[in-house]
């Protein structure tokens, strides 16, 4: 058996050195076509940053895990084909701002089905709307070259940053197929690792299904817990001591329920507004306008971390300089994609201030490049006041200190670990007074850094408790 897959991204890469390693004896081969991409999995210098990857693809490559711009021979060669690629928000035409863009998708299942010989099982590993495998499957079976295709849904549930072990150890593996055949032959890959009752088969539209539904749920709670938190500040009441009395309750569980600036990611938003495009289009309009509550509410959380900044800064941010302590969506990755953090720095910066950004994991070129796109509207147009901001009132620190220093305020917006073992004493003496402190993670201690004397702001813990009814 040999297994090749069409995306070396952030899902692609990592699942496939997953089966490299657990199946040393089945060749696996990641193609894309992006040269840059495929030349960084191949160094000493991967592309994305993970927790735990790196050994794992140190051990498969160059024993039965390649890498390669080689399409068209990935796909003549294998017996199991994923598809990978990425199906971002459309941006223009038909349901733009909601629907997947499944171009990509449509120009892999036509370059499989020009290359295919004999029979392949083709797997729809991306994040897909509810009965794309149908269309995948019209394709297919266009070219008349005699090929024979089964098709099969089996969406990766991984988080970024935990990558590795959600891979190792994961809840569940979903596999949504027509054909018994198909489905065992897929099965007994994952079976090398993985208990067979953790694999999970139904029909392809409930597999299809299931990954909106799963990703829909988790950005809920995370919606339902910052919109609690916009309440606890007005009334006295601490967010992170309810989640922990809600979480107890083992009906809710204890996960997921972190108030924070908001959910970013390339997965949440994308596909919650899919889905909510989805019902659209079924006539199912009410359903509709409850899932999108959750992308209205998440874009509220977003802009209130930065207005609350600027109201207690005395209303007015202009010139005074901000360390931002942390850019990725999360913890543990270089992604980028969709951070909350991005759309804070945004409405800063236009509110004037200078910024001075921190990330350990993401480099300068990536920081500009998403605050540019953030400030770019959805015909393409920039600017020139955003792009001047962008140019000259962003700097980029080497370190949290370097952020810190000569600022009025930092705001941590990603809850890397390490901040929680700075120097606090030498970062507030280096501060203006007030020394303000908006921790939009609730990553560090409220008692601990009033006696550093910052004057700290978190997200559902009221600061004046004068607000209180019943004070
Ligand atoms: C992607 C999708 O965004 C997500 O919906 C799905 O659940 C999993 O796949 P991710 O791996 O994070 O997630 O995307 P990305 O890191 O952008 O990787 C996609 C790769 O596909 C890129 O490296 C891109 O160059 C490649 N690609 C894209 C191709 O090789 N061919 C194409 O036609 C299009
Ligand atoms: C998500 C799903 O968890 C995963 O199963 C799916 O395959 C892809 O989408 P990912 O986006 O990588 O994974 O990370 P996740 O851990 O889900 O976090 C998403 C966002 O929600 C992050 O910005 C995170 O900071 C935020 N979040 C998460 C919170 O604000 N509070 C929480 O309690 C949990």
């Amino acid at each position: 058996m040999k297994i090749c897959c069409i995306g070396a991204g952030y899902v692609g890469g990592p699942t496939m050195a997953m089966i490299a390693k657990q199946c040393p004896d089945i060749p696996v081969h990641v193609v894309d076509l992006n040269q840059e991409r495929i030349d960084a999995w191949n160094s000493d210098h991967l592309p994305i940053y993970e927790p735990g990857l790196e050994e794992v693809v140190k051990e498969a490559r160059g024993r039965n895990l390649t890498f390669s711009t080689r399409v068209d021979d990935a796909i003549q060669e294998a017996d199991i084909i994923f598809i990978s690629v990425n199906t971002p928000t459309k941006t223009f035409g038909i349901g733009a701002g909601r629907a997947a863009n499944l171009e990509f998708i449509e120009k892999c299942a036509r370059q499989i089905a020009k290359n295919a010989s004999g029979h392949k099982i083709v797997v729809e590993k991306s994040t897909l709307p509810v009965r794309t495998a149908e269309a995948v499957k019209r394709i297919l079976s266009s070219e008349c070259s005699g090929a024979t295709f089964d098709v099969l849904s089996n969406p990766e549930f991984l988080a970024e940053g935990t990558a590795i072990d959600d891979l190792l150890n994961p809840d569940r593996v979903l596999i949504g197929g027509e054909s018994e055949a198909a489905i065992e032959t897929l099965c007994s890959v994952y079976a090398r690792w993985i208990p067979r009752d953790q694999i999970l088969t139904t029909n392809l539209w409930s597999s299809e299904l299931s990954k909106l539904t799963a990703n829909a749920f988790l950005a809920q709670r995370v919606s339902s817990i910052n919109a609690m938190s916009a309440l606890c500040e007005a009334t006295g009441a601490d967010i992170d001591e309810v989640a922990r009395a809600i979480g107890s309750d083992s009906r809710i569980g204890p996960k997921f329920l972190k108030a924070s600036i908001g959910f970013g990611g390339s997965c949440f938003q994308k596909d919650i507004l899919n889905l909510v495009y989805l019902c659209e289009h079924f006539g199912l309009h009410q359903v509709a306008n409850y899932w999108e509550q959750v992308v209205v509410m998440n874009d509220y959380q977003k802009r209130r971390f930065s207005e609350d900044i600027v109201k207690t800064m005395f209303n007015t941010v202009s010139d005074k300089k901000i360390g931002i302590w942390g850019f990725a969506f999360k913890k543990d990755t270089n992604d980028t994609r969709e951070s909350a953090a991005i759309y804070v720095c945004r409405d800063l910066l236009r509110e004037r201030a200078r910024l001075c950004i921190h990330d350990p994991r993401v480099p300068e070129k990536q920081i500009r490049q998403e605050l540019m796109a953030a400030c770019t509207d959805m015909s393409g147009h920039l600017t020139e006041k955003d792009r001047w901001l962008v140019e000259n009132n962003v700097s980029i620190a080497k370190n949290c200190y370097e952020a810190a220093d000569d600022a009025h305020a930092i705001a941590v917006l990603t809850e890397w670990d390490e901040f929680k073992t700075i120097d606090f004493e030498r970062v507030h003496a280096s501060m203006h007074r007030p020394s303000f402190l908006f921790d939009g993670r609730n990553l560090l201690d409220q008692a601990t850094m009033d006696a550093f004397g910052f004057e700290m702001h978190a997200i559902g813990k009221s600061f004046n408790r004068k607000n209180s009814p019943n004070s």
